[in-house]
């Protein structure tokens, strides 16, 4: 492959006779001389990917001889070029594509007939099939020169993704050297993932520490893999399996051990294999993890039949699989079979259907949230439905809970599909049914559960608005409405203060010790190693972690701050247009309306938040108490001094050219804000599924319509809670 230089003015392929501490420190000079060629003297020399090729060879050696590693390194400065360069972009010179699913039987058959159309000289039922777990986690594209990991990017949309080979190089499993002859570029693509016992144990660890548990395995491998700090990743264990050969370049060198004739043989003309199962041996065989449970099957209808089989034992697998990937054995008939513009013909994905789970329904409980808005909601004797264990599942509001006539002690199906909010379908007693699986009937029931007249935590009148189906506590004052605001004000996308979950702040709101955000800031150590489950040295981090959020820029603090239709990225839009809290929090409504990717219903309910005199009090509160107020890197047009280089339109266009169609509510958004994100990203946010659609984002009551069609059509569905991460990322996930 030409293009591959070594980086530092090496001449490829020369072997390089320096130790390990001798190049470190060659190339901790040239990253020293180069950080200050772009940020001193802004007159750099060299190009970026150059720089970052610098950056990552360092890395790699530090991580291969961290004995060489210096305080002074500029992989172990907090901040500073080494830290811009994390999860910089990755463009894929093959593709990362996805895979057509398929639900049902009948789909698995239509797949089968259109192989059948397009090799009409091959009989199925002797063709060989690859069979491989679909392992629910996140793709990932390593890259390995001269037989040594050098990169590591994330799928992204597809075509780019991140470069995250600093966390992935802490991957035990991942090999940094490949163990057989391999071509000079190699690139393997799989799947990282968290097994489902090392999920345990951290939600565990984290319920211990009072700290945020994560709903899936999934989720957690998906975070643990994003952190910018690679310790923290390597803190969680995350696993790896190999599952294709991406682009290959170059030829495998000779080995030149004595005896290894027949070896050499065999793993150079292995290269490139003519196989999917020759190509999983050979991954296998350089080092790779490869799922055991992958298996080559002769005949379609063996392949059909191996699904099966790994959807009766998914649970008996170490981790966590959401369907079977049949692909076709034979490489050269991919080529023959092609493609389509978003998924191979030759591989096809069968997903298993959501599980459904029975379990009974202990109580129905009221939740009141920041705003006031009184939730019912579920509480269940623990289940594990859809890869993870429920224990509460949402009842949505009040007609919700009468349509589906469920109540206390109630046998009750309980639904989960993927990250979506766990629901509760209805009782297993339903109409025609005379006696539930326990042998109870009818007449054994409690009555129909009514909504309580007074809020729970306060007491005070919960009312209903006319034509609405939310009910609400109306004190501004209610302490439940109080722990949440802290809650969401500490919460990640807010101020981000480790260790302030909703468990700790009902805890320091029950001691008297805050009554709003603002109070958060004058804990001290001491008064707070009195409380219950609260050591010196908990008590130290958690004031050392509200410290370090005073530092968190003006979008975090936007979004702390609970306005109404104000999520993630409708602040950070704010924020770098406006640069300041001051020049936001002067701006009208037609000003902030302004703001690419801001419309009327944000720009009217920051206008109206900060017209509100005790909302204005909360703030300069805040402000007086050493609060961040500006934003780093603010180009718009209003954000004065601060503005750098470059006019690209405000909101990068992630979604340029798709589709994306919304179902249900999202926290944080309004159904136009949430369209209005999607629009100003380059997409469109059409009221309809289709073939077309390149995602159905699913919030809280969606639509069943929408979300039928979706499964039907194979059109990949995005949990609500994820909305932010793909209007950034404009990717799907796996
Ligand atoms: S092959 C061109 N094999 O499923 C398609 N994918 O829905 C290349 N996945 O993004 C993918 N296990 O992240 C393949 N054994 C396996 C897989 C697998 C999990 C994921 C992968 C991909 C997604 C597609």
């Amino acid at each position: 492959m030409s293009g591959v230089r070594a980086p530092g003015g090496e001449v490829e392929g020369a072997p390089d006779r320096r130790t390990p501490a001798e190049r470190a420190a060659e190339l901790r000079r040239l990253i020293e001389y180069h950080n200050e060629r772009y940020f001193v003297l802004d007159a750099p020399e060299i190009p970026d990917a150059d720089y970052d090729a610098l950056v990552r060879e360092l890395r790699q050696v530090e991580s291969e001889h961290p004995e060489v590693i210096t305080p002074d390194s500029p992989t172990q400065r907090v901040g500073g070029a080494a830290e811009t360069q994390l999860f910089a972009p990755v463009r894929h010179r093959i593709p990362m594509m996805s895979l057509d699913n398929a639900f049902e039987q009948s789909e698995l058959d239509a797949w089968a007939d259109r192989l059948r159309r397009q090799l009409p000289d091959v009989d199925l039922e002797v063709l060989d099939f690859s069979c491989e777990p679909k392992v629910d986690g996140v793709a990932m594209s390593l890259t390995y020169v001269d037989g040594r990991f050098v990169q590591a990017a994330t799928r992204g949309d597809g075509v780019t993704g991140e470069d995250v080979t600093a966390n992935v190089a802490t991957i035990r499993v991942v090999p940094h050297e490949l163990k057989t002859p391999a071509p000079h570029h190699l690139e393997v693509r799989g799947e990282v993932y968290m097994p489902t016992a090392t999920f345990a144990e951290l939600n565990k660890r984290a319920e211990l520490q009072g700290s945020k548990t994560f709903a899936n395995p999934r989720n957690a491998g998906a975070g643990s893999l994003r952190q910018k700090d690679p310790a923290v990743t390597a803190s969680r264990p995350l696993s790896f399996w190999a599952y294709q050969i991406g682009e290959i370049d170059g030829a495998v060198p000779e080995t030149k051990a004595a005896g290894a004739s027949s070896k050499r043989r065999q793993s150079k003309g292995a290269w490139p294999p003519a196989s999917q199962s020759a190509a999983l041996a050979l991954l296998g065989a350089a080092g790779f993890p490869v799922s055991p449970d992958a298996r080559t099957v002769r005949g379609v209808t063996a392949a059909f039949a191996r699904c099966r089989e790994l959807e009766a034992h998914r649970h008996d697998l170490p981790y966590e699989i959401d369907g079977v990937v049949v692909k076709v054995d034979d490489l050269s008939l991919h080529e023959r079979l092609g493609a389509t513009s978003r998924a191979p013909r030759w591989a096809l994905a069968f997903k298993f259907p959501p599980e459904d789970r029975t379990t009974r329904l202990l109580e129905i409980m009221v939740s009141i949230g920041r705003t006031g808005r009184a939730t019912p909601f579920a509480v269940l004797e623990p289940v594990f439905v859809g890869g993870s264990t429920v224990r509460l599942a949402t009842l949505h509001n009040e007609d919700q809970v009468r349509l589906k006539d469920v109540r206390p002690g109630d046998l009750v199906i309980v639904h989960k599909a993927g990250d979506v909010i766990p629901e509760v379908v209805g009782p297993v007693l339903g109409p025609g049914a005379e006696v539930d699986a326990e042998g109870a009937t009818a007449a054994d029931r409690s009555p129909p559960w009514t909504f309580p007249t007074v809020c729970p935590a306060c007491g005070s009148p919960l009312t209903r608005l006319p034509g609405e189906s939310d009910t609400y506590c109306t004190n501004i004052d209610c302490p439940a409405q109080r722990v949440q605001r802290i809650v969401h004000f500490a919460s990640r996308s807010g101020m981000d203060i480790e260790g302030l979950g909703e468990e700790r702040v009902v805890q320091l709101v029950e001691a008297g010790m805050v009554a709003d955000p603002a109070d958060v800031y004058l804990l001290r150590a001491e008064p707070l190693a009195t409380l219950e489950r609260m050591g010196a040295i908990s008590s130290k981090n958690l004031v050392d972690a509200i410290e370090d959020s005073k530092s968190r820029p003006l979008s975090r603090l936007l979004v702390a701050l609970g306005i109404r239709h104000v999520g993630p990225t409708g602040a950070r839009a704010l924020a770098r247009d406006f640069g300041t809290l001051g020049a936001l929090r002067n701006a009208g409504a037609v000003e902030l309306a302004a703001v690419e990717g801001v419309g009327e219903v944000i720009a009217d309910s920051v206008a109206e938040f900060f017209s509100n005199p005790k909302n204005v009090a909360a703030v300069d509160r805040l402000v007086a108490l050493g609060l961040r107020t500006d934003e780093p890197g603010a180009t718009g047009p209003r954000a004065g001094a601060t503005a750098a280089v470059g006019g690209g339109p405000a909101v990068a266009q992630t979604l340029s050219g798709k589709s994306v169609v919304v179902t249900g509510t999202l926290e944080g958004y309004s159904r136009e804000g949430a369209e209005e994100a999607i629009v100003s990203r380059g997409g469109k946010s059409p009221g309809t599924v289709s073939k077309k659609t390149y995602a159905v984002v699913v919030g809280d009551s969606p639509g069943v319509a929408k979300t039928k069609k979706a499964e039907e059509l194979g059109v990949p569905v995005v949990d609500g809670t994820r909305f932010d991460e793909l209007l950034e990322t404009g990717e799907l996930p796996g």
